[in-house]
């Protein structure tokens, strides 16, 4: 029995690996191992016999459960150090990082419109997004009851139009030429690029969040020639090339005379395509002399000063510049779009 347990003993140190160390371990002192059958076979043994063999089970058991466990740290602390090793990173490599994004197409325009009025005097102004009825539409000349607000098909707030607040999305960004004619009065040069909203149907050419971009010059004996030679100046720089223009009588309530520059559609040259509405021609730039009233709204005296004003379409410009043949785009977040800028 001694010669047993030597030999186990012996193959525990021996064991190599894990799986060696297991088949001993079921071999000796599994369920079916030698000490349960030396166990089981002590009913045919004498009382003296089965006291010695019980001793001998016991510390058999106790010297083999102590060299298997010691054998099994040792297996079970090289299979760490082997999985730390695989596992193991250099916490001081700087991380790969985010790839850097772009400008979207309606920012970089943004800023070169910026670029160019801030080089001819201008000063860029921002007007907040929720606005009031008062400077969306009362002081540019347009009451409640005016047939022109409904030009403008208008997300109100707060209970509709007359509604508690008098708060709306602003339809256009010509509130930002209230606010700077009361914050800066006249001489004024300004311009406001800004996010506009309309409750209108969605299509190739429209959106409900769009771009816009306001100018406005008051000084004394600005004429309709100064509003052509500032137009003309922006669509040079953004275009690059000769583009063919049109302008031709407009109506907004806040102008007079009032005009509606379209540009020759990029998209198709001319000859018809659903951004121009079949067409040939896009609205991009309604202008005109500003409203004597309007200036009197807000404490200017339209017999010493007049000026002009103009609405720029930023999104449908973009659409312009890169052939965009649908304006969703813009709005998407789609990056393989968007990659392209
Ligand atoms: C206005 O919003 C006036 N505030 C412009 C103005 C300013 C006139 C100063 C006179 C003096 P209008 O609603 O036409 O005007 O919009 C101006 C431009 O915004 C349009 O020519 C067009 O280019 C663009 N636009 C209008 N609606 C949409 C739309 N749903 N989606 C994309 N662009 C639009």
């Amino acid at each position: 029995m001694q010669d047993l347990l030597d030999n186990a003993l012996a193959r525990i140190g021996a064991a190599q690996t894990d799986e060696e160390l297991e088949a001993v371990r079921v071999e000796v002192l599994g369920r079916k191992g030698v000490l349960a059958q030396l166990s089981k076979d002590m009913g045919k043994l004498t009382p003296d016999e089965r006291v010695a063999r019980g001793k001998f089970i016991n510390a058999s058991k106790q010297a083999l459960e102590t060299a298997y466990d010691q054998k099994k740290s040792v297996f079970d602390r090289a299979a760490l150090a082997k999985r730390l090793d695989s596992e193991w990173m250099d916490l001081t490599v700087p991380a790969a990082g985010v790839p850097p994004g772009s400008l979207h197409p309606v920012t970089q325009i943004q800023w070169e419109i910026e670029d160019l009025f801030r080089s001819m005097g201008f000063t860029v102004l921002d007007g907040p997004e929720v606005e009031t009825e008062f400077h969306n539409f009362d002081a540019l000349n347009i009451p409640a009851d005016h047939p022109a607000r409904d030009m403008q098909d208008t997300f109100w707030l707060d209970g509709g139009q007359g509604g508690a607040g008098g708060y709306l999305l602003r339809t256009h960004t010509s509130p930002v030429q209230v606010r700077g004619m009361e914050k800066l009065g006249p001489p004024l040069r300004m311009i406001a690029p800004g996010r506009v909203f309309r409750n209108e149907s969605v299509d190739a050419s429209h959106e409900h969040t769009f771009y816009q971009l306001e100018g406005m010059m008051i000084d004394r004996e600005v004429s309709v020639g100064h509003l052509i030679y500032f137009m003309k100046t922006l669509l040079t720089a953004i275009f690059k090339k000769d583009v063919t223009v049109r302008l031709r009588p407009g109506y907004f309530p806040f102008v007079e005379p009032g005009f509606e520059l379209d540009i020759r559609c990029l998209i198709c040259g001319g000859a018809g395509c659903p951004v121009c509405k079949q067409s040939g021609w896009v609205e991009l730039l309604p202008c005109g002399l500003v409203n004597p009233h309007v200036l009197r709204k807000s404490g200017i005296d339209p017999a010493e000063w007049n000026g002009f004003a103009f609405g720029l379409g930023l999104t449908r410009l973009v659409m312009m510049r890169y052939a965009i043949d649908d304006i969703r785009w813009l709005q998407s977040g789609d990056l393989r779009f968007l990659r392209q800028f």
